[in-house]
């Protein structure tokens, strides 16, 4: 298949703007498009048509047991795909739609069974941005769509990186240029009691507090050990083509780990800070930004992950951010797509 590409990198998109009308066809015809959110370029489909749905796993190379998460264009859909909206789950959507946060709420079956994977519960947002925004209207579907990259790669953080993965497998690309955050959404189940975080993201702990009060989190986040509750965070994610080790941001440490590394005939790759890689000497590096901005890194890191398949390189150092706020979500990351960790925490 021949991938169409719409340019909509423009101020003033809305539903009624013709590349948006034709690509909500497009999406009605049960065919697969990508388009951009705040947080990463998703890959769309109709969420009540299996058929739709099964091009999303399909193009990926998804693992059927990995539920999809459904997209709005509007907070009152919510109601149709849910059986019970906790007060819990409206005081986050109040705040947090549209944005970079996911709820997952009981299923009322509306979807088809293959975005959920079987489970009961339906993982819902609605995206901070206009493109997105103007297709979920246009179409007036609600669109399952995951991350728009081959499964296990980085998620695609603009749309030449999705064209990378899905060019020929997909049916058209929305390019709205690159995203704002660059990390995927947070997830927070809203079925108990207590809100629990099951993958952390654009929108931090601490601001879910200020909202509820009290936040888990799951785990398995905090032990290796332990099963999951959302299922896509048991998988090896976000990985480039060369093992990825994640380091403490000591140039010292790190310079001693490049040595012993090429001492056994290895080409090192590393990506960290300004502050830290200007001090390596005889390696390949490359700079996520500077150490003290985070919200930069975590708009960089995907983008500096993909960029080392153009190297040739054995290995790839990457050095541990602090986890605070949004550095929570960029280490869940690297740690995913690091083969080993070598972090003393301090
Ligand atoms: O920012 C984002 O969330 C992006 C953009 C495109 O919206 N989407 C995204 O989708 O990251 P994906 O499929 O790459 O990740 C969805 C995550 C997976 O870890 C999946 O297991 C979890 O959400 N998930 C979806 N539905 C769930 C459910 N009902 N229960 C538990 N976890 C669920
Ligand atoms: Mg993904």
């Amino acid at each position: 298949m021949q991938t169409k590409y719409w340019n909509v990198n423009e101020l003033h998109i809305d539903e009624n703007y013709p590349a948006i009308k034709e690509a909500a066809e497009v999406l009605k015809n049960k065919e697969a498009v990508a388009f951009p959110t705040e947080t990463v370029y998703g890959l769309g489909a109709d969420a009540t048509s299996e058929e739709a749905v099964d091009k999303i796993f399909q193009a990926k190379g998804r693992p059927a047991d990995n539920p999809l998460i459904v997209h709005i264009g509007d907070v009152t859909q919510v109601k149709e795909l849910t059986t019970e909206i906790p007060e819990v789950a409206k005081k986050l959507m109040d705040k947090f739609f549209p944005g970079a946060l996911t709820v997952i709420l009981e299923s009322n079956g509306a979807c088809a069974h293959n975005v959920t994977a079987g489970l009961s519960t339906v993982g819902i947002r609605m995206p901070d941005h206009p493109v997105a925004i103007a297709l979920l209207k246009a179409c007036n579907l609600p669109v399952a769509a995951p991350s728009a990259n081959r499964s296990g790669r980085p998620s695609p953080t603009t749309a030449k990186h999705v064209k990378d993965d899905l060019e020929g497998r997909i049916f058209g690309i929305l390019d709205g240029g690159p995203t704002g955050i660059g990390l995927e959404s947070t997830v927070v189940d809203c079925t108990g009691e207590i809100p629990v975080i099951l993958r952390p993201g654009g929108v931090t702990k601490e601001e879910l507090e200020e909202i509820v009060g009290t936040i888990l989190v799951d785990p398995a986040l905090l032990d290796k050990e332990e099963k999951p509750k959302s299922p896509g965070m048991k998988y090896t994610h976000y990985a480039p083509n060369a093992p990825l080790w994640v380091i403490n941001g000591d140039p010292k440490k790190i310079e001693q780990q490049i040595k012993s590394l090429q001492h056994e005939g290895k080409k090192v790759g590393v990506m960290g800070s300004e502050e830290c890689i200007h001090e390596l000497k005889g390696v390949i590096t490359k700079s996520y930004g500077s150490k003290n901005d985070v919200k930069d890194i975590a708009r960089r890191i995907y983008d500096v992950l993909r960029s080392f398949n153009e190297e040739d390189v054995d290995i790839i150092l990457a050095e541990a951010v602090p986890k605070n706020g949004v550095g929570v979500a960029v280490m869940n990351r690297l740690e995913k797509a690091a083969s080993k960790i070598l972090i003393t925490e301090s």
